[in-house]
């Protein structure tokens, strides 16, 4: 894993950004996207400069299952705020909250990613060391499916919502094996919150107690980190 340590969350998007730029130099045609909070300077970067996307593919690790696209808290919404209202991709995919048929919908999403190898991956790190919606215990191998979030995913989630009730129980959510199937992947953690999760994918054990931990076994793993993320890292 490189690790690099940025003062703050700007800082980190402006690196990011550095990153997205090296690949497409390198050719990337395949972009791997993630949403929540440590993700949205990244996309501030990327709207901000001039690089171009209008021929490459994105696909985003997860959504909510039941949340229609245009619902303002699902994913799909998030994404165009943040990054699809102001740069556009030839094609970009998430899985479909809404959709009738979950089975047909993870085949389709699983399709996909056999489709299209992930060039980039951008991941964040749940408090519980989760990536993608890959929770503890979670399977290394696994690919896209259905998955129930634990209490402390929902709580975290809470606050995007006018009641904890709102929140979704379920996401559809990329597995760490399509995960792993990426070429590249850039993590970024920011917040004192997130220490203890960074410590254990960099210097723990690889466990499926900490999901995050199996980036350690990935050939290509770049982590931005601000320094309260950084600050339980021993070495
Ligand atoms: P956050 O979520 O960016 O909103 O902190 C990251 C995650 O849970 O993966």
């Amino acid at each position: 894993m490189k690790i690099i340590i940025v003062k703050d969350q700007q800082q980190g998007g402006k690196k990011a950004l550095e990153v997205f730029q090296a690949a497409l130099n390198q050719g990337a045609e395949v972009f791997g996207l993630a949403t929540g909070s440590t993700p949205e300077t990244t996309y501030t970067e990327i709207v901000k400069s001039d690089l171009d996307f209008s021929q490459k593919i994105s696909l985003n690790l997860d959504e909510y299952v039941g949340l229609k696209a245009d619902n303002p808290q699902s994913y799909r919404a998030y994404m165009q705020q943040h990054l699809f209202n102001f740069k556009q991709f030839k094609r970009s995919y998430l899985p479909q909250g809404d959709a009738a048929d979950s089975q047909a919908e993870i085949q389709r999403y699983n399709d996909l990613l056999a489709q299209y190898q992930v060039d980039l991956q951008l991941l964040g790190i749940g408090k519980n060391g989760h990536i993608g919606f890959n929770e503890p215990g979670s399977s290394f191998t696994e690919q896209t499916r259905k998955v129930k979030l634990t209490p402390s995913t929902v709580a975290a989630n809470a606050r995007f919502f006018a009641s904890k009730e709102d929140v979704p129980q379920y996401a559809y959510s990329m597995g760490i094996g399509s995960i792993m199937r990426a070429k590249s992947i850039l993590l970024e953690a920011f917040g004192v919150t997130k220490a203890d999760a960074v410590a254990a994918m960099v210097e723990g054990p690889v466990t499926p107690d900490c999901p995050a931990s199996i980036l350690q076994q990935h050939p290509d793993v770049t982590v931005i980190l601000d320094q309260a993320a950084a600050s339980k890292l021993s070495r």
